[in-house]
């Protein structure tokens, strides 16, 4: 079961629709981002590059508290990172998937650390080994991590320190686009039990204050929400009712397999995926995130019939995140002939998740450039519709019309019910060079955007938008 929410890199993605959303716009293919000093927000890149390109829109969360993942998963395309937070002894979050540091980090060379093997009961049973909570920030700075599973690369073990969750939210932050966050309330029990802040202060109480600390608020997609965009995610019910007071942050309520039991309130997860009980929680949250293997049973390696969940957690107005989807022939149901895009279009098209998670973002992203309605491509002189819809993100259809020639397009769009127009303008002086105006009616938001491409393999883009950002991105 640890193995099943364990896992280095997790996406979800959602489909969505791209109107207005250009604030996420997913790097170049291959481009690798250069930080400046001052803040660097690429502003339009999918507008030049693939008009009203995108019908899906992934978020992606990571559990594995790597910092070369979470940085490569903004490379690949990620919208969202993810990380499951715990407390040290001081009271300080960090990233970490376990309690124990045993089996992801270096801890056992540390002699100086033998007394820490401890026993303690967590959920009814004695566990044995390091535990996040006996150690101090700057005893857990000292530690490296390393890769769990021996079948995926090992050639960053030893090199990386465990992060702290203001680390992982800069990290998101220096991003050269939005990029969103989704951290874990994780073993919330266990936490408030060992670590002991002042004022009396909860873990839960913790973390809302250090993502408030850093701008995160804002109901589902609200205008603050879209330039910090967060969920909060947590197997333990409690916490993210607890919570409900503090923040109004999309919350996201994580399913287990059905035989299991809360931490929180002993309850099995077969009765927290019933009707009654959604009908309680959809108060609190805007989605679950079940296992993968709780909406469709696998027996012998070959999936089942799908359950109801999908379609009953719609029917309250939840959406559904499953995780964890792996490329690894041994996470490959046989149905899916070996092959990941197969089960991503299962999944995303005919089970009809909001959302997942994955640990490989490339081939997320690769899936979705490849099966995006308007390819990046467009011909010199086209006129043509596209709709899109988000299923239950938003309820609005776009509809756009690009009329283009060699040096200039032009692209009205409308969304519909709300009639919010805007219009992309792109202008192309030389072949390397190419200036993108976009301006949106109903909020008169606009931006602007200079890019310039050196030979084949550099790009640099400037670009201002009425937000009052200053951006810039190379990309090589
Ligand atoms: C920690 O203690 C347990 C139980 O005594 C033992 O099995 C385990 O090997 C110890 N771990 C290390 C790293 O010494
Ligand atoms: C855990 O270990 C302690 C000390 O050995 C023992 O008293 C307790 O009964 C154990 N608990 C469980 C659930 O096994
Ligand atoms: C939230 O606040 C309301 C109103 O003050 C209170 O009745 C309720 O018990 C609080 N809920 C939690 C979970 O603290
Ligand atoms: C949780 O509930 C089960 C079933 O009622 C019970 O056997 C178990 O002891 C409970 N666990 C705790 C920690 O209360
Ligand atoms: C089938 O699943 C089992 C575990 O459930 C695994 O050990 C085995 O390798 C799998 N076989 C194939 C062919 O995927
Ligand atoms: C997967 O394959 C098995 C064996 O052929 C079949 O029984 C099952 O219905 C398939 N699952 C789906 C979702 O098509």
């Amino acid at each position: 079961m640890i193995l099943t929410r364990c896992i280095p890199l997790i996406w979800l993605f959602l489909l969505t629709v791209c109107a207005g959303r250009t604030l996420y716009p997913l790097p170049g293919k291959g481009g690798k981002a250069l930080s400046f000093p001052f803040r660097l927000h690429v502003l339009i890149t999918s507008h030049t590059e693939a008009p009203m390109e995108r019908s899906l829109k992934k978020l992606l969360l990571h559990t594995c508290n790597f910092i070369v993942f979470f940085q490569r998963a903004i490379e690949e395309g990620a919208d969202f990172i993810e990380t499951d937070v715990l407390s040290s002894k001081d009271g300080v979050l960090i990233c970490f998937h376990d309690y124990t540091l045993d089996e992801t980090t270096n801890v056992a060379s540390h002699k100086e650390f033998a007394d820490r093997n401890r026993t303690y009961e967590v959920q009814g049973s004695n566990k044995t080994g390091f535990f996040t909570f006996d150690f101090t920030l700057k005893e857990l700075k000292k530690l490296r991590t390393k890769q769990r599973f021996i079948f995926r690369d090992q050639q960053y073990n030893g090199k990386y320190p465990i992060i702290t969750f203001e680390e992982f939210i800069t990290i998101a932050r220096d991003a050269p686009r939005v990029v969103g966050i989704y951290p874990e309330i994780k073993n919330p029990v266990l936490m408030n039990q060992h670590v002991k802040w002042p004022g009396g202060e909860r873990f839960e109480d913790k973390v809302v204050k250090t993502l408030k600390k850093h701008g995160y608020g804002g109901s589902y997609m609200s205008k603050k929400w879209l330039k910090k965009p967060l969920f909060i995610q947590s197997f333990a019910p409690s916490s993210l009712v607890y919570i409900s007071n503090l923040t109004d942050s999309p919350k996201v309520l994580l399913i287990d397999e059905v035989t299991v039991r809360t931490e929180d309130t002993n309850q099995t997860y077969a009765e927290i995926t019933s009707d009654v009980y959604f009908n309680y929680i959809k108060q609190y949250v805007v989605g679950i995130g079940p296992w993968k293997n709780t909406v469709v049973q696998v027996s012998n390696n070959y999936t089942q019939a799908p359950t109801d969940l999908v379609k009953r957690a719609h029917a309250h107005n939840l959406q559904v995140h499953p995780y964890t989807y792996r490329n690894e022939n041994k996470y490959l149901h046989l149905n899916f002939s070996q092959d990941p895009y197969k089960e991503y279009e299962y999944w995303i098209n005919e089970i009809g998740v909001d959302g997942l998670f994955t640990d490989f973002t490339g081939s997320l992203h690769n899936y979705q450039e490849w099966t995006s309605p308007l390819s990046a491509t467009s011909s010199k002189t086209a006129l043509g519709s596209n709709c899109f819809i988000g299923p239950s993100l938003s309820k609005e259809l776009l509809v756009s019309f690009s009329i283009q020639d060699e040096a200039l397009s032009f692209i009205p769009t409308i969304s519909l019910p709300s009639n919010a127009a805007s219009f992309a303008f792109k202008r192309r002086f030389i072949p390397s060079d190419k200036l993108s105006y976009w301006y949106k009616f109903d909020s008169n938001m606009w931006s602007a955007v200079y890019k310039r491409t050196y030979g084949k393999d550099y790009k640099f883009k400037a670009g201002y938008d009425s937000e009052v950002r200053l951006d810039g991105l190379v990309s090589g």
